[in-house]
């Protein structure tokens, strides 16, 4: 079953509603980059929430920590970036557009048809200078995975939170990567946003840890309101795993332009820490004093992209529906992700209404990302509110003057109920931790 919805609409639809829009636009925007609006900051400020509630907070074996995007270079030539993050490119000898070497078939330049040259290996990390003289000596890199940040880190966080293992260390930040491909709008940006869990366990145990990362993080999508249908697991070949890991496992989605992955869980067994160890002269060896043991940690790696996530959480949401003989475009979020909880609609722009709506607004606001909007029919109101995912509307009209309740309508069911406007937010709390996660059930229930 294809996805029903193109790349172009969910562009569209984030350029127009405020998600997303190009980088630099006034100036025609730069290539790959992109600015998260209003609606979008919410989105991906939900996604990163609900990534570390369920991996840090909801957990005792797992700590957070934010670490320096830019690192000692020796980081970078321990952890094998320097020599082995590469990728084989191709530059077309007539136009001189550059190719990754495994993604064109044959010699020919995909554009212009032009001989393409020997592939070469170009390394993807971005490189700066730090100090005022731009120097050999001077050069730091642009972190390309949060990962090495948390292993550098690996001995302070044991001696300080005095954990044992196993022992997890999460981080979400910015990565940067030299992209010969980017595309597909925030699907592959040379800027984006990791969350990552570095999993510490003793050497033996990593595939049974291994197992079980890969079926939470597969079932976190589910729980989030991904689609089963729209997720599947797909093991590396040897061939393709990265060059620390033992094993790896991608979670993948079914993306406007095919199967792709969205976060990977691998197995990066002793690499990092016995690399560390052995470049910077540290004991990075674990010792476990109950059974007077002492070892280098495996590591086990769920690495999902934020961006990559909100994209996928985007693209499932969507949906066109006819209701009353019109077209709405809808994003069913899971209610914690929707940008927007409540939006308080007064029926019109008038003079009796206006102070009512504000108080209702300013009672929800404490609680809940609240929108206020009295422009335009309430008709249009609600469609707007549909196409950025807004879980509930409430709409204060003429008999709330007299009877002091309130409409609250059902993005996905489109169910209408009148209720108090006394412990009005008690309600709306109250559904949106209810059965409205599970989406199907309202929309088959759905009023048309
Ligand atoms: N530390 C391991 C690591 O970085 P990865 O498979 O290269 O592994 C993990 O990246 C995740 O990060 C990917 O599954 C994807 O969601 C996201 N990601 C990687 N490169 C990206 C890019 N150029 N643009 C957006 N997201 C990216």
């Amino acid at each position: 079953m294809p996805t029903k919805v193109d790349m172009e609409k969910i562009v569209s639809l984030c350029k127009r509603r405020g998600f997303i829009f190009p980088s630099s636009d006034i100036y025609g925007g730069l290539a790959s980059c992109w600015d998260y609006g209003p609606m979008g900051v919410e989105l991906k400020r939900n996604v990163k929430e609900a990534w570390w509630k369920a991996m840090v907070q909801d957990r005792d074996d797992v700590v957070g920590l934010d670490t320096s995007i830019m690192m000692h270079p020796g980081v970078w030539a321990a952890s094998g970036h320097i020599d082995s993050f590469t990728d084989p490119l191709v530059e077309c000898k007539s136009c001189h557009l550059r190719w990754r070497a495994d993604v064109v078939e044959g010699n020919k330049c995909p554009k212009c048809g032009g001989e393409l040259t020997e592939p070469r290996m170009f390394n993807l990390m971005f490189k700066t200078f730090m100090g005022p003289v731009e120097e050999e000596a001077s050069v730091v890199y642009l972190r390309p995975e949060t990962a090495q940040g948390i292993f550098v880190n690996f001995e302070n966080v044991v001696t300080t939170s005095r954990k044992k293992l196993p022992l997890g260390i999460a981080q979400i930040g910015k990565s940067f990567r030299n992209e010969i491909t980017p595309g597909n709008f925030i699907f592959r940006t040379r800027e984006f946003e990791h969350m990552e869990l570095e999993y510490f366990v003793k050497p033996g145990t990593d595939e049974k840890w291994l197992d079980y990362w890969v079926k939470k993080r597969f079932d976190w999508y589910v729980k989030m309101g991904v689609k089963r249908e729209n997720l599947r697991l797909r093991q590396h070949g040897k061939d393709e795993l990265a060059h620390y890991a033992k094993d790896c496992h991608d979670v993948e989605y079914r993306f406007p332009m095919g199967w792709s992955e969205l976060e990977g869980i691998a197995n990066r067994g002793d690499f990092d820490l016995t690399q560390h160890a052995r470049c910077s002269g540290k004991d990075l060896s674990y010792y476990d004093a109950e059974a007077g043991d002492k070892y280098v940690p495996y590591v086990i790696e769920p690495s999902a992209g934020v961006d990559r996530s909100v994209l996928a959480f985007m693209i499932d949401a969507y949906d066109e529906e006819e209701v009353e003989k019109e077209k709405r475009t809808v994003l069913h979020f899971h209610h914690s992700l929707a940008p927007i909880k409540v939006a308080v609609l007064p029926l019109s722009r008038n003079e009796k209404l206006t102070p009512v709506a504000k108080e209702v607004f300013k009672q929800l606001c404490p609680s809940f990302v609240t929108d206020y909007d009295d422009s335009q029919s309430i008709g249009r109101r609600y469609r707007r509110q549909d196409e950025i995912g807004t879980p509930f509307c409430v709409t204060i009209d003429f008999e709330s003057l007299e009877d002091k309740q309130v409409t609250i309508r059902d993005r996905d069911s489109l169910a209408q109920i009148r209720v108090p406007i006394e412990g009005l937010e008690k309600v709306i709390e109250a559904k949106l931790k209810g059965e409205a996660f599970d989406a199907s059930a309202l929309w088959a229930t759905r009023q048309k």
